[in-house]
């Protein structure tokens, strides 16, 4: 039986553009999607925008058009850009669906009849000019605890404490810069107490890793606050039945996404089928949420809460990242480090990131600091300069007949073959531990190697004499081999590549597989694999005032 997987990253928010940051984590799990098919495995691969919310709502009255206008434009913009950086969903919905619309009424029927709700008038932030209550994002104001000012309503950047939004000092709406006022309201809370069982038990399970479970036992060990899962009107969302001018958070319909864009990837006559086999409580699938630090606390604490009540199963494991920084600062608009997915594809070759992102990204919560310089030299120096070279520099040594290069019927260095073929296991493991840092490495090793044997065995020396021909298309034919192996082990990463050194080889690499060297083969005429990257374009892209940024 081959594994069944289905994988997703997070739910963009259908705000705004696509950033670097947003093709990280779509890259980083898009190669653990493409290594796991290479292996067998079936491999379901999702996402969907996250429609829902006051951002949504203001930036479409911003600019004039529908919530609905909006976020049927961003979908397609992300779609594209997911698509320009290699990263192949099988299907990109979106929550704000029919489909979804469902799946959260049946979830707040299973809540609401399981006796987790309580209702509670609260007192929010109120922009009087307005007519709107305001997310602890719109809102701003000096620290209740250490007096810094300018600070959101849920935390202090400069001391790092959290506190109520009603707490802020000298507080003003974002949206109008004026005081607001305060106003009170009813909503519905989910008893979170009640599911602390089934929580500890899925955080200490392997879910997430060790030092993330850590983390949460911060909250998991005190009583767990009730979490708020409505939001007054106006709010674009789905209205909670049964009440008046009160809509479902956000947060609550999201993750529901990812069942919704399930459903809706199936076909309706097996649609039922197909989500036991992934949700059921039964289902021997695995489930895999790949996602930033910053939503650990969603999918580890009122996801598993929301499934648990509504009787589906639990994810099989959240696989965590950091965050990508430019030049060790936070991406941000003004400081020019804010580079939007679609300026960074047209400036450089998009495998370029991904390949870095490969080389530097580890599981957990550090995060990545993109340097452009350190990007142009890895994809320079290492990418094409070791690896590419060494296709590069043996095709010369084979004969061709027909403009076709053609192997020799021995390989130079058999036991250097077999130790590239002894890797493979190495780097398979590094894959399915999602340390592809540590297959890049191996393969570079290998490489280094291999460009060593060659410069040392001077086929180009050996071609002068007759007698020396047969050695050095050896030699050449020993490179190609482990060419072909390095292509192989790099394809998740690097799928253009692959692409074109199948054409360029005339065979496939698109099982993961220990294949003897490539004996008495005819190639492709060679043609460049891959392009240096020009240093100036990768520089322009991080400069302030970078590309369309003017
Ligand atoms: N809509 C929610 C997710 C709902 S999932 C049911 C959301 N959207 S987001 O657009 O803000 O972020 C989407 C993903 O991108 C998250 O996993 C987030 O951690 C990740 N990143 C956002 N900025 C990032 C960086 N600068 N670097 C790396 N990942 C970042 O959260
Ligand atoms: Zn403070």
């Amino acid at each position: 039986m081959p594994r069944t997987l289905l994988v997703t990253t997070a739910l963009p928010y259908a705000n705004g553009p696509l950033h670097l940051g947003h093709i990280l984590e779509g890259v980083l799990a898009d190669i653990w999607v493409r290594y796991q098919r290479t292996r067998g495995a079936d491999c379901l691969f999702l996402c969907a925008d996250d429609a829902h919310g006051t951002a949504v709502m203001l930036k479409a009255r911003e600019l004039g058009i529908s919530p609905e206008a909006l976020i049927d434009e961003v979908r397609r913009d992300h779609q594209r850009d997911f698509r320009s950086f290699g990263i192949d969903f099988d299907h990109y919905h979106t929550t704000h669906s029919e489909e979804n619309r469902r799946l959260v009424e049946a979830c707040y029927g299973r809540l609401r009849d399981g006796g987790h709700l309580r209702r509670r008038s609260i007192v929010q932030n109120y922009d009087e000019d307005l007519g709107l209550f305001l997310p602890d994002r719109y809102i701003r104001g000096r620290c209740p605890r250490c007096g810094a000012e300018g600070q959101y309503g849920d935390n202090c950047e400069v001391c790092g404490s959290s506190y109520d939004a009603t707490e802020l000092r000298d507080p003003v709406s974002v949206l109008t810069g004026r005081p607001p006022g305060r106003r009170a309201s009813e909503h519905l809370f989910v008893d979170l107490e009640s599911l602390a069982a089934p929580l500890r038990a899925f955080v200490h399970g392997g879910a997430v890793p060790e030092a993330v479970a850590h983390k949460l036992d911060e909250w998991l060990t005190g009583r767990l606050n009730d979490w708020d899962i409505t939001r007054d009107a106006p709010y674009f969302g789905f209205p909670v039945p049964g009440e008046a001018d009160k809509y479902f958070y956000v947060w609550l319909d999201a993750p529901l996404g990812y069942l919704a864009t399930l459903r809706s990837w199936a076909t309706p006559e097996r649609a039922e089928e197909i989500f036991e086999r992934y949700w059921g409580r039964d289902s021997e699938a695995e489930i895999h949420h790949v996602i930033g630090k910053d939503i650990i606390y969603f999918h580890a604490l009122f996801w598993p809460a929301l499934l648990t009540v509504a009787g589906w199963r639990l994810p099989t494991r959240l696989s965590t990242h950091g965050f990508l920084t430019v030049r060790g600062l936070k991406m941000s608009k003004s400081r020019g480090t804010f580079v939007t997915a679609r300026d960074a594809a047209s400036a450089l070759d998009p495998e370029a990131f991904r390949y870095y992102f490969a080389a530097r990204a580890r599981e957990g919560i550090d995060d990545l600091d993109l340097d452009p310089d350190e990007l142009v030299a890895r994809v320079n120096a290492d990418l094409v300069g070791k690896v590419i070279n060494i296709a590069a520099r043996s095709v010369p040594f084979l004969d061709t007949d027909d403009g076709r290069p053609r192997t020799a019927s021995a390989c130079a260095a058999p036991d250097l073959y077999a130790r590239a073929l002894a890797a493979g296991d190495e780097i398979a493991e590094a894959y399915e531990g999602r340390d592809f840092a540590r297959a890049v490495r191996t393969v570079l090793a290998l490489a280094d190697e291999t460009n060593a044997f060659i410069a040392q065995s001077q086929p180009w020396v050996l071609r002068r004499d007759p007698s020396g021909h047969a050695r050095a298309r050896e030699i050449a034919t020993l490179g190609v081999g482990v060419y072909r192996l390095l292509a192989l082990y790099l394809g998740p990463i690097l799928p253009g590549l692959r692409a074109r050194s199948e054409a360029f080889l005339g065979i496939p690499l698109d099982r993961w597989s220990a294949p003897p060297p490539l004996l008495d083969h005819r190639l492709n005429p060679y043609r460049p694999l891959l392009e240096r990257l020009p240093r100036p374009a990768a520089q322009g892209l991080f400069a302030n005032g970078g590309p369309h940024r003017g």
